[in-house]
């Protein structure tokens, strides 16, 4: 399974804060938030990934990830010179996809809770799995309609009257057929290649599975001002009542085996002292108590 991170758009809801840095580079609380969806990847195992974005951001973004060794991944760039939809990443990632099944990922979808992705995206075995998410105001995204027995019939892009109250998360896993499904589609009245058109060639096959998330799952938006800093807040809220963090790559990376103990001490040495690194030195301090009990 590889990979892709869509981290383009001009973030225009965001503004005068996307004059400085991309809308996936902002700080979501302690961290950036493209680390989050990162963090779910590299929690699902996955290492080959490949992160789209404009090319006034992308050397931003090389900056702050660089080759992903650091976290025993490899993280390749691809530029997005025009914006023209969702689906337009298999077009523009087709090579660094090959032969292999991929997973979608929006750089702006936050996530915490669960692990209903990890686990739909480390048992993946064919045609598309895309999940469904009960919000307030479905006509901001995709829609899904459900009928009696909970199988989707229906998906709708920001439908003036949504026919359920399911949205559809940036987060998407496809088998290789996306590649030709995705330069088979159309742009749509805005003027998009759609991952919604994408979606609905996989359920027109039959091959569309729909995965609702539970209802304890949170899916943040960070789209405006306002939602950004509540994001923040909820984040900040879970992490100081568990002690734990949320969207920590390093912290994954050594948890799927991705870096052995030495490797991530060695990473957190290289860091300055701050809250990160304070966390990360009691993660390994915790591993190692665990190591000695487990003697
Ligand atoms: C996009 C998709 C939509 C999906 C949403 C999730 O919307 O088109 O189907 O529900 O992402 O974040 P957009 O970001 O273009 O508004």
């Amino acid at each position: 399974m590889k990979a892709i991170i869509l981290a383009g758009g001009a973030g225009s809801r965001l503004y005068p804060l996307t004059q400085i840095s991309s809308k996936q580079l902002q700080a979501v609380f302690d961290k950036p938030m493209i680390y989050y969806p990162l963090t779910v990847l590299v929690a699902s195992g996955v290492r080959d990934i490949c992160l789209i974005s404009t090319p006034d951001d992308l050397p931003r973004y090389q900056r702050l990830l660089g080759d992903g060794g650091q976290w025993g991944i490899s993280i390749e760039y691809r530029e997005q010179a025009r914006p023209a939809g969702i689906a337009q990443a298999f077009l523009i990632a087709a090579d660094f996809v090959g032969s292999s099944s991929v997973t979608l990922m929006l750089g702006d979808n936050i996530f915490s809770g669960g692990d209903d992705y990890p686990r739909a995206i480390s048992s993946f075995e064919g045609g598309a799995t895309v999940f469904a998410y009960r919000v307030k105001d479905p006509q901001r995204y995709g829609v899904v309609e459900f009928d009696r027995n909970l199988k989707a019939v229906s998906i709708e892009e920001k439908p003036r009257q949504p026919k359920s109250n399911y949205a559809v998360p940036g987060v998407y896993i496809y088998d290789n057929d996306v590649l030709e499904i995705a330069k088979a589609i159309k742009p749509s009245a805005r003027g998009e290649l759609e991952i919604t058109d994408v979606n609905l060639e996989y359920l027109r096959r039959g091959t569309l599975r729909v995965q609702r998330l539970s209802r304890g799952f949170a899916w943040l938006d960070a789209g405006t001002s306002t939602a950004l800093h509540e994001a923040s807040t909820y984040i900040e809220a879970i992490e100081r009542r568990q002690g734990i963090k949320i969207g920590c790559p390093e912290e994954a990376a050594l948890n799927r085996g991705f870096l052995s103990i030495e490797q991530f001490e060695a990473l957190v040495a290289k860091m300055p002292t701050c809250e990160y690194s304070d966390y990360l030195r009691n993660v390994a301090d915790e591993w190692h108590r665990l190591m000695d009990e487990q003697q």
